[in-house]
């Protein structure tokens, strides 16, 4: 997982908030990369060093972990500690870290302490906290800087070593300083030089992709952002080789169908549409738990693609030595089984676009995105050329409407939440937000609710609408949204959509709610 070219390393202790902080970092223009605590022993260890070191919030007390840290203060590099970090940091030279009697979640305010100035940073600051452990007592060359309402420590730093410690988060949204106080870390402390835009990006993508030759490159197509730039990128520098493969699940809306055609005329990818929506739904029914329903659309995925591409090959007389994947940073990192990866966060859900396939098919794996966010993904889009709602599109999961549908899953279902979704689309755009929105959606909810249609009694079925806004989808919050258009969808869904009586808003955020419903 390591290109160990970056200038940052941010060294994951298990926090879920760990790609947020590489994430931000790139935002401000610095390379930076996600490790783990063996990874830089050995790096380092084989004289390979980063330009700063980040470490990470995490799960664990210094109580009971006894992990001896000191090899990673012994270079001389500008340190940056986030909570758990901060407590490691703090330990190492002296200071005191208590268990908590007070935890502290969610939001805080914090004011700078001691006269101290950060640059742009106001007195007073609203912070996420998530913590029990705290730092007691700075160790000696340290300042406290900053404190917390309830009078806790919450920033330290020593300027001289270019060594500083936080409580709190400043890669989470809440944190409203918290990009200007990673900048003030990066600039003013550590003395970092900005290395990361968007041509830097294409240039190591596009090297990747070259790295194959004359190989003949296959490509899992979705016609999302993601597949569509890497294929973009694939087309770019190794032409004709690139085949794209796009599989119909059934578990697609109206308007996707649409896109794939507009994508096929459109560029000059090279894109084989393969039907299976029987052989997905026949496996899919009767089955409602979410994780089993995910395995199956994942499993039946990897059957379909590599029976169909191994006709093509046999027909077309070529071979394949490549998967071309648009899988992201995110992607790597939540899809990885902490327990065998000996990494400490936990699996919330099971993504099916990594995993399986290359090992199946003895392909070699082709990601040129693999270090890069969505957003990141998107600049480089736009950087070829691709046309903007293309490139702006929501993204839309692999199993598509197969968990937006609540349980078990029918024509009827998939048609409701098809139809629902394309009702939403015409009003989002109708109404000119559709890209303030980040992701929006219907879900087919496992109920019937009584009502009124016309002047008899229904007993049918509820939509969820779902809209979120967020930059990372590892954080969201509920979009705001005027009643005028919510009851505008309401009435349009509940009058058009059949066997729909009844529409909802949900209005959680992530966390503690997650952006799909299953
Ligand atoms: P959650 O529900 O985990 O979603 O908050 C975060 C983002 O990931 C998308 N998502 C998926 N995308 N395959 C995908 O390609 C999947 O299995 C999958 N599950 C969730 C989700 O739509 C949101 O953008």
């Amino acid at each position: 997982m390591q290109s160990t070219t970056r200038k940052i390393w941010i060294v994951d202790f298990g926090s879920q908030y760990t790609q947020l902080i590489t994430r931000k970092s790139r935002e401000l223009g610095f390379s930076s990369e996600i490790v783990t605590l063996e990874s830089v022993k050995e790096s380092f260890s084989q004289g390979k060093k980063p330009e700063c070191l980040v470490l990470s919030g995490g799960p664990d007390s210094l109580s009971t972990d006894k992990t001896d840290y000191s090899f990673l203060f012994e270079q001389d590099l500008p340190i940056l500690g986030i909570c758990y970090g901060h407590q490691i940091m703090a330990s190492h030279f002296g200071g005191v870290v208590a268990p908590g009697t007070i935890a502290e979640y969610g939001k805080s305010q914090i004011q700078l302490t001691g006269g101290h100035t950060m640059g742009p940073i106001p007195k007073e600051f609203q912070v996420w906290m998530s913590h029990f452990d705290h730092v007691t007592k700075v160790p000696q060359n340290f300042k406290t800087i900053m404190q917390s309402d309830n009078g806790l420590i919450a920033g330290m730093v020593d300027e001289g070593s270019r060594l500083m410690g936080l409580q709190f988060h400043p890669e989470v949204e809440h944190s409203t300083c918290g990009k200007e106080i990673l900048c003030y870390f990066y600039e003013e402390v550590a003395a970092l030089k900005r290395d990361w835009s968007s041509t830097e990006m294409l240039k190591e993508t596009s090297a990747i992709v070259k790295e194959v030759g004359d190989a003949k490159v296959l490509c899992a197509f979705s016609g999302g952002v993601d597949s569509l730039v890497a294929a973009t990128i694939a087309d770019k520098v190794i032409g004709k080789n690139v085949y794209c493969f796009f599989v119909d699940n059934g578990l697609l809306r109206p308007q996707d169908y649409g896109h794939i055609e507009i994508l096929k005329k459109e560029t000059p990818l090279n894109i084989e549409i393969i039907d299976a929506k029987d052989n997905f739904l026949g496996k899919l029914k009767g089955v409602s738990d979410p994780e089993e329903k995910r395995k199956i659309i994942g499993h039946t995925f990897i059957e379909v693609f590599e029976e169909k591409v191994h006709q093509f090959e046999r027909e077309h007389g070529i071979h394949f030595e490549y998967l071309l994947q648009g899988t992201l940073y995110p992607d790597v990192i939540e899809s990885i089984s902490p327990h065998k990866k000996g990494g400490k966060s936990v699996t919330i859900k099971s993504h099916h676009n990594v995993g399986g396939l290359p090992e199946r098919m003895k392909l070699k794996l082709l990601e040129p995105l693999r270090y890069l966010f969505k957003d990141e993904g998107r600049k480089i889009g736009e950087e070829l050329g691709l046309k903007h709602e293309w490139v702006y599109r929501h993204p839309f999961p692999g199993p598509g409407i197969g968990i937006r549908v609540l349980g078990a899953l029918d024509n009827s279902s998939i048609e409701k939440v098809g139809h629902s979704d394309q009702i939403l689309f015409e009003e989002l755009h109708k109404a000119e937000i559709y890209e303030s929105i980040a992701q929006a959606f219907t879900v087919l909810l496992p109920v019937k609710t009584v009502g009124v249609k016309g002047d008899g009694r229904a007993y049918e079925e509820v939509i969820c609408l779902r809209m979120v806004s967020t930059t990372d989808f590892m954080t969201a919050t509920w979009t705001e949204l005027s009643h005028d258009f919510l009851s505008r969808v309401s009435g349009r869904i509940t009058n058009e959509v059949k066997g729909i009586t009844r529409v909802v808003y949900d209005i959680t955020s992530k966390p503690p709610g997650t952006i799909e419903w299953e």
